[in-house]
């Protein structure tokens, strides 16, 4: 993202706010996985959808029209000997230099600053009630200011989630991110088709993940947007299935539900796909039906239409297969008013998708469901899942499929980000024979 996208986005953020406010917002912080090594790092989605700054333990304030600069940043400082051992840092004068900041101070005068930025604005935005130690220490500021009403000190008395702006602004995709989305998707896309082409009997699931990691890595994407899940057989039903080391089997299905991180944007595909390279009958009766309710639910995605309408769509489509199955029994109205489909497909059928594979974003507005709008991405990924209980017919049971892919809402309609991976079977097929 470019400097001025990053200004844009806070102006914006500053406008919401209006000159009685100030906003602050935490980076993230490093976790120990032990001892002295610590997890991947991944910054905080909204304090760098506004800043581009990745460090960690850094805190940002917007206080709009404040004449010494409404973006403030508190960093780590420049040390030399700590830089040798951890990695580079920006410091206060790279704030200002390279990341826009009017004013940047050293992370250790936090407390004493804090309070002088808080004084003369009657409301205050921050995350509330995520981390009770954040909490803490901004009531701790605030009552430092409170201290010195009597001398003119301006407390503030509204307390707002920052949250409540700021990820209405991250629903809504500018062209720049867009773009970003559109390329982690054409590079997911990528490895799910070498996955298809390298994917034989006999192999492990690791060897998939592996080769979907180093698709990603060598394309640019070093980061995965979450853990894969690659399930062979009956391990396609275990929806967050992580553990990824069992072998694959002739004749069973894989299922891939697997993504990249770009630029701090998630992609998120699932492909699902005969291990060796032919579906059985049952296999594809099952994957056209899951196919068929993911095609209706992508054309009820478009501006207008409102969130619940691609659910509601799967939900109709696979209860009617499932009836058409043997699997389920009674009137369509009747299975669907029961939900019925349930045990077979337990999960929505989508999600919004951006910094944050579970993006941010309200999905009900005043108590009913959002219309789309353009610019907003969602995931639509029906699937089933048909265990070995008794009511399944015996050539269905232990086969798991999920189809995902990654939709921009556009102004005439949808665009399917992720479209370069293969679904159609005998695509599939194609492919995985050459
Ligand atoms: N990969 C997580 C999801 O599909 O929601
Ligand atoms: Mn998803
Ligand atoms: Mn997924």
């Amino acid at each position: 993202m470019t400097a001025a996208e990053y200004k844009r986005r806070r102006r914006a953020l500053a406008r919401a706010i209006g000159p009685e406010g100030i906003a602050i917002v935490p980076a993230a912080r490093e976790v120990v996985r032990n001892r002295d090594v610590h997890y991947p790092f991944r910054q905080n989605s909204d304090f760098v959808y506004l800043t581009g700054f990745s460090e960690p333990d850094a805190f940002l304030v917007i206080a709009p029209r404040r004449k010494e600069g409404e973006y403030v940043l508190f960093c780590r400082p420049r040390d030399p000997e700590r830089e040798q051992w951890d990695g580079r840092r920006a410091g206060v004068e790279g704030a200002t230099a390279d990341f826009g900041a009017d004013q940047a101070y050293p992370l250790g005068e936090l407390d004493a600053v804090m309070p002088t930025l808080i004084d003369g604005h009657a409301r205050l935005y921050f995350p509330i009630g995520v981390d009770t130690a954040l909490d803490a220490r901004v009531m701790g500021w605030v009552n430092r200011v409170r201290a010195n009403v009597r001398a003119g000190a301006v407390a503030p008395e509204t307390f707002v989630t920052v949250e409540s702006l700021l990820h209405e602004m991250r629903l809504r995709k500018s062209p720049a991110e867009i773009k970003q989305m559109r390329r982690a998707a054409e590079i997911s896309a990528a490895a799910h088709r070498r996955l298809m082409q390298i994917c034989e009997p006999g192999m492990n699931e690791s060897r998939l993940e592996a080769e979907f990691h180093h698709v990603c890595a060598t394309s640019g994407a070093r980061d995965q947007a979450y853990s894969p899940i690659i399930g062979g057989g009956a391990n396609a039903c275990i929806l967050h299935y992580v553990e990824n080391r069992a072998p694959l089997r002739d004749g069973d299905l894989v299922l891939i539900d697997a993504g990249c991180e770009l630029g701090g944007y998630a992609s998120d595909i699932t492909r699902s796909f005969p291990v060796n390279g032919r579906f059985s009958p049952p296999q594809r009766e099952i994957y056209e039906l899951v196919l068929e309710a993911q095609t209706a639910a992508i054309d009820k995605a478009k501006p207008g239409n409102l969130w619940n309408e691609p659910h509601d769509e799967a939900v109709k489509v696979l209860t009617k297969g499932l009836v058409r199955l043997g699997i389920l029994e009674g009137k369509l109205a009747k299975l669907i008013e029961d939900e019925a489909h349930k045990p077979y497909y337990m999960h929505r059928t989508g999600h919004w998708l951006g910094m944050d594979v579970h993006d941010v974003g309200s999905y009900k507005q005043h108590g009913a469901w959002r219309p789309f709008e353009p610019g907003m991405v969602l995931t639509v990924e029906p699937g089933l899942y048909l265990s070995d209980a008794d009511a399944i017919p015996a050539p269905y049971r232990q086969i798991g499929i999920r189809i995902e892919d990654d939709v921009l809402i556009t102004e005439t309609g949808n665009e399917i980000l992720s479209a370069a991976a293969p679904k159609d079977p005998d695509a599939i097929e194609s492919l995985m024979a050459g």
